[in-house]
C-alpha cells in the first residue's frame, strides 16, 4: 500500500485535492493540512464526540477516520455550519440558551444535532438524549444543552416529549 496517496473531495462546499499520508486520520487532516481548527480533538479513541463532523450528512467522528477513506466525499464541519453572519439554528438555539461554557464540545454537539434534524426535524427527548450521549460535555450539566436541542427541535426548552 503506497505511504501517500492523492486525496480528493469536498469540504463545506470546497473541492479540495492534496497528498496526504496513508494513516493521516480526517481529523488531522482538516486541522493540519486545511486549517480548520473548529473540528476538536478530545479523547482520539472515538469516546467523546468532540472531532464528529458531517460526511454526506451523517455524523462521523473525525478521529478514527482515515483521511483516504473520504475519497470523493462531502464533509462538512462547524466552519460551514452558519451561512455568512447568519448563524444555523442549532447554533442559534445555543446561544439563546448560553448552552456553551468552555466550548469545546459544542462543535460536536452541534454537527451531531444537525445530523440528527435534518433526519427527523422533531425528534422526542429519548432521540436527543441519545444524540447527546454520544458527546462528552464536562462543563453545563447538559441541562441548558438540552434546552437547546428542544429548541432547535421545535419545541419550548422544558417542553419534554
Ligand atoms: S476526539 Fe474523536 S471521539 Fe473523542
Ligand atoms: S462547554 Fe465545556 S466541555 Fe462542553
Amino acid at each position: 500500500m503506497p505511504a501517500e496517496h492523492i486525496l480528493s473531495l469536498t469540504v463545506n462546499g470546497e473541492p479540495t485535492r492534496r497528498l496526504v499520508p496513508a494513516h493521516r486520520t480526517l481529523l488531522d487532516y482538516l486541522r493540519d493540512d486545511l486549517d480548520l481548527t473548529g473540528t476538536k480533538h478530545g479523547c482520539d479513541v472515538g469516546d467523546c464526540g468532540a472531532c464528529t463532523v458531517l460526511v454526506e450528512g451523517v455524523a462521523r467522528l473525525s478521529c478514527i477516520t482515515l483521511a483516504v477513506e473520504m475519497e470523493g466525499r462531502a464533509i462538512r464541519t462547524i466552519e460551514g455550519v452558519a451561512q455568512g453572519a447568519t448563524l444555523h439554528p442549532v447554533q442559534q438555539a445555543f446561544d439563546t440558551h448560553v448552552a456553551s461554557q468552555c466550548g469545546y464540545c459544542t462543535p460536536g454537539i452541534v454537527l451531531a444535532l444537525i445530523a440528527l434534524l435534518e433526519e427527523d426535524p422533531h425528534p422526542d427527548d429519548a432521540t436527543l438524549k441519545n444524540t447527546l450521549g454520544s458527546n462528552i460535555c464536562r462543563c453545563t450539566g447538559y441541562t441548558k444543552i438540552l434546552a437547546a436541542a428542544r429548541e432547535a427541535a421545535g419545541r419550548g426548552p422544558g417542553e419534554a416529549r
